[in-house]
């Protein structure tokens, strides 16, 4: 049977004088499944958070969350949502631990079980060494971590993550999307997570929704929205050392060729084309060349390309 969606929006609309930030949204997201709001500064996935906590009321539409109307039950409903926003803060003249308790007790987390929590947490986020520091002391990657554990202290079933890793350094990010991950596969949380990073997107999520300017102009998953939206190809030849140089200049009289770049370590070529029906083409012309072909492979399109293939940054792809 079907599970019951997290969140159901019915043409859902935000205005702000002249602006209209969001769009006539229409989006169900189902328990368990890690959503990727995805756009461009000033799309619209802020407001849209807002509008699902209740901290914003809509125009016009309406939203449903964890089977509440956020405008209606919204503190009802943010005992049960986690919510990281885009400038999170944390008290900065408290310490780690501090910070952790008193939220948790905010969030009605039973006292018995909150100093369990609260240190599972810290372990988890790789802060416990520091938890009786002061947050003043604290760089900005832990900050961060520090604020993602305050959204999940009182185990919610729907996290909402605003930018998670704007600003973070390789490292932290990367613990970010594992502990993302993870929370993922454990169960039945939902994550609602807006980036404008899209190899993060391709990651961790599910499904993606790209929003433009309020409206939601794609929506599936990663691979579903290249099959749609994609009609290029990226691929990887192999040849020989010595036949690097002639299959170079080969390339470089195709048109339809793009972004050729040689491997390191290894006689391999990776490029991109317009079209599938390029690939023949190509292949001939450099067995024409001399160009010996051991290896021919595909490389699937990133969120990226998707992207591109949607905003028409690249006219010559067809949509
Ligand atoms: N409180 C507000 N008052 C006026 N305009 C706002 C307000 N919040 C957002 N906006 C406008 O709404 C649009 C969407 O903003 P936002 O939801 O923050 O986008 P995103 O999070 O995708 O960068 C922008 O044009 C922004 O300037
Ligand atoms: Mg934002």
């Amino acid at each position: 049977m079907q599970k019951q969606p997290a969140i159901i929006t019915q043409g859902l609309t935000r205005c702000f004088d002249e602006i209209t930030a969001v769009d006539h949204l229409d989006l169900e997201i189902y328990p368990g499944e890690v959503l990727g709001f995805i756009g461009h500064n000033g799309a619209g996935k802020t407001t849209t958070v807002r509008l699902l906590n209740g901290v914003l009321t809509p125009t016009s539409g309406k939203a449903q969350v964890l089977g509440l109307d956020p405008s209606v039950d919204g503190a009802l409903l943010r005992q049960r949502t986690g919510v990281l926003t885009e400038t999170p803060s944390v008290d900065e003249r408290l310490t780690g631990y501090e910070n952790l308790s008193i939220f948790g007790a905010l969030y009605n987390v039973p006292a018995a079980d909150l100093d369990r929590r609260v240190a599972d947490l810290l372990e988890l986020f790789q802060l416990s060494e520091r938890a009786g520091d002061r947050v003043s002391e604290y760089s900005k990657g832990m900050k961060q971590k520090l604020a993602l554990a305050r959204a999940m202290i009182h185990q919610p079933e729907l996290l909402f993550l605003d930018e998670p890793t704007s600003g973070l350094d390789p490292v932290i990010t990367r613990q970010v999307h594992t502990l993302i991950q993870d929370l993922s596969k454990n169960g039945d949380h939902t994550v609602f997570l807006c980036t404008h990073n899209l190899a993060e997107a391709q990651r961790l999520c599910d499904r993606v929704a790209v929003l433009e300017n309020g409206k939601m102009v794609a929506l599936g998953s990663p691979a579903a929205l290249a099959q749609e939206l994609w009609k290029g190809v990226h691929l990887e030849f192999e040849t020989a050392y010595d036949a690097l140089p002639g299959a170079l200049r080969t390339l470089e009289t195709l048109p339809d060729v793009y972004d050729v770049i040689q491997g390191e370590g290894q006689p391999v070529i990776s490029l991109s084309l317009t079209y599938r029906e390029q690939v023949p083409g190509m292949v001939a012309r450099l067995v024409e060349a001399g160009v010996p072909l051991y290896r021919l492979t595909p490389k699937d399109p990133t969120l990226e390309d998707i992207y591109f293939a949607l905003h028409e940054n690249k006219p010559e792809v067809n949509r």
